[in-house]
């Protein structure tokens, strides 16, 4: 089903390639991670780490795991469905919907060293004969038209300026009723983001586009929409929680923070601080692809 992984560099023009190189050497600045989240993980749950150990870790999106829980809610993923994680990260997402909903999934990332460490966590916790990981550009999968059950992906969007081709891209993969799960950040009404965010460093990798727009490509492509959550209240509100917890003394819970690096600290608060300020929003939605209009 999977055609030969291609580099993801060969197809691209100029400009794009110089997008991919900034997104992917934005995430890979840390360098490798797997090890020193078993090790974190080993430390924090007192043993050989489970998948639910890694969770507070491994999920590089608003609200973490909670997010991930509602957002499988919402998708209701079938046992035995096969589903790409586009832009799968590190891979916690795609291993929690393989242990969680019975799916077989492959996750594909830019980020080379990414997909690196989201085999090597899959490995170490047993996980790799139900989730594999291939390094791919979004806006050229390889992958046979009409193949998925599902793509799900999370917080990916935001890094792809042709999100045209992005669309048409899943509407190809996907069967006929096949599902599309997003869940992203897009433009607030307020103008654009302060840098540096979690997701780029500089506007240059940086590609938001208000929900509007972004419902007007997915119908383009073919992808009908069944759900569509604004959830912008609830990542406000959670980050809220957090700044409460801190400021009353609460030990600030295990994330990404311990191992992202010192700048993570400036990219955390300037997420509360676009929230805040109207300039991103985030949004949860189900689409099926009903028609076939790349053909
Ligand atoms: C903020 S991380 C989210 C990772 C994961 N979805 C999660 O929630 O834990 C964004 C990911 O998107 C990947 N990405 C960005 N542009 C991409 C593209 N054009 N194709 C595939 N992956 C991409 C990045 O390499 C990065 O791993």
């Amino acid at each position: 089903m999977m055609e030969t992984p291609r580099n993801p560099e060969e197809s691209k023009t100029p400009e794009a390639g110089a997008v991919s190189d900034t997104v992917t050497d934005h995430y890979a600045r840390s360098g490798s991670l797997a090890q020193r989240i078993l090790d974190l993980a080993h430390g924090l749950a007192g043993g050989g780490p489970t998948v639910d150990d890694l969770a507070p870790l491994d999920q590089f999106h608003m609200r973490g795991e909670e997010a991930t829980v509602e957002f499988a809610e919402m998708v209701a993923p079938q046992a035995g469905w096969f589903c790409v994680d586009l832009g799968c990260g590190i891979g916690g997402p795609a291993r929690w919907l393989a242990a969680h909903c019975g799916v077989e999934v492959l996750g594909l990332d830019l980020t080379e060293s990414y997909c690196r460490d989201a085999a090597s966590l899959s490995r170490a916790i047993g996980l790799s004969d139900r989730v594999r990981f291939a390094c791919a550009d979004a806006t050229g999968l390889p992958l046979a038209e009409d193949s998925l059950d599902l793509v799900w992906t999370q917080h990916a969007a935001m890094n792809v300026p042709d999100k045209k081709a992005l669309y048409r891209e899943v509407a190809r993969v996907l069967k006929r009723g096949g599902r599309l799960a997003l869940h992203d950040i897009m433009a607030g009404p307020e103008g654009p983001p302060h840098f540096p965010v979690p997701w780029a460093a500089t506007p240059e990798g940086s590609f938001l586009l208000p929900s509007g727009e972004i419902r007007t490509l997915l119908a383009a492509a073919g992808l009908e929409e069944l759900v569509w959550h604004d959830h912008t209240a609830d990542a406000l509100a959670w980050i809220h929680r957090r700044r409460a917890d801190l400021e009353a003394g609460e030990p600030r819970p295990p994330g990404p923070h311990l191992f992202l690096g010192d700048g993570f600290k400036e990219m955390a608060s300037n997420l509360g601080r676009n929230l805040e300020e109207g300039r991103i929003t985030v949004h949860m939605a189900l689409l099926e692809k009903t028609s076939v209009p790349y053909a």
